[in-house]
């Protein structure tokens, strides 16, 4: 399995100093951007605003994760911002295939999202309507948590439904990632990574993304 990304999380940055917390992540794949809505998770962070005047400044594209609810309303108007790609959640869409294909229409490319405790399978027969799956390996809602081990199978389990179906599915993994935990992740099938505190947490945010990568492949 070829390792690829690694998508520091701005959760973990400065919010008063975004534009350069995004220039000292320049060498990562993508930034990713946390949406928090106070019901889907219990926590806030920033809307459509703010992102947009991510986007407009940031030197690497954006990969917003979307933790509300309601996604099939507020997903489409992210894709509608000009970001690279837009992950909702499966628990809180109404219609994932119609909300996928929206995105894709808007000219994102079209995540989904699972819970720890969300099962796969049920999603297994749509996965040729995204670009990403993202595998939650924490609870959503906070950044510092510790790597849940118990979803490795279910990463495992995509990975052997997108290679047998031979589909252009990443596998993305959010929570927990650090150059301890990383090789799991990418041995079970994750290709994208996502690290908050492992990035924004130590002195130079450069080495920790050149660490990740080592520690990833
Ligand atoms: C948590 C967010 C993550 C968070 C990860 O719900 O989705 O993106 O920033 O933070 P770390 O890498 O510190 O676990
Ligand atoms: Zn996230």
């Amino acid at each position: 399995m070829t390792t690829c990304c690694i998508h520091p999380s701005i959760l973990s940055a400065d919010f008063v100093n975004l534009e350069s917390e995004l220039r000292r992540i320049g060498s990562a794949d993508a930034v990713h951007v946390d949406v928090m809505d106070n019901s889907f998770v219990p926590n806030l962070t920033l809307g459509l605003p703010v992102v947009k005047r991510i986007q407009a400044v940031s030197p690497i594209p954006l990969d917003v994760h979307l933790m509300i609810d309601d996604a099939d309303r507020w997903a489409p108007e992210y894709a509608g911002a000009g970001v690279s790609s837009v992950t909702f959640h499966a628990e809180a869409a109404r219609a994932p295939i119609r909300l996928a294909r929206e995105l894709r229409s808007a000219g994102a490319k079209a995540g989904m999202a699972l819970r720890p405790a969300t099962a796969v399978e049920p999603y297994l027969d749509m996965l040729g309507e995204l670009d990403m799956l993202l595998v939650m390996t924490v609870e959503p809602g906070f950044g510092g948590q510790s790597f849940l081990d118990v979803t490795l199978p279910k990463i495992r389990r995509a990975a052997e439904a997108i290679r047998g179906g031979n589909l252009p599915v990443a596998i993305q993994v959010d929570g927990g990632i650090t150059e301890e935990t990383i090789g799991r992740a990418a041995e079970a099938g994750a290709t994208v990574f996502v690290a908050g505190s492992s990035v924004y947490g130590t002195e130079d945010p450069a080495v920790a993304i050149a660490g990740l990568r080592r520690a990833a492949s």
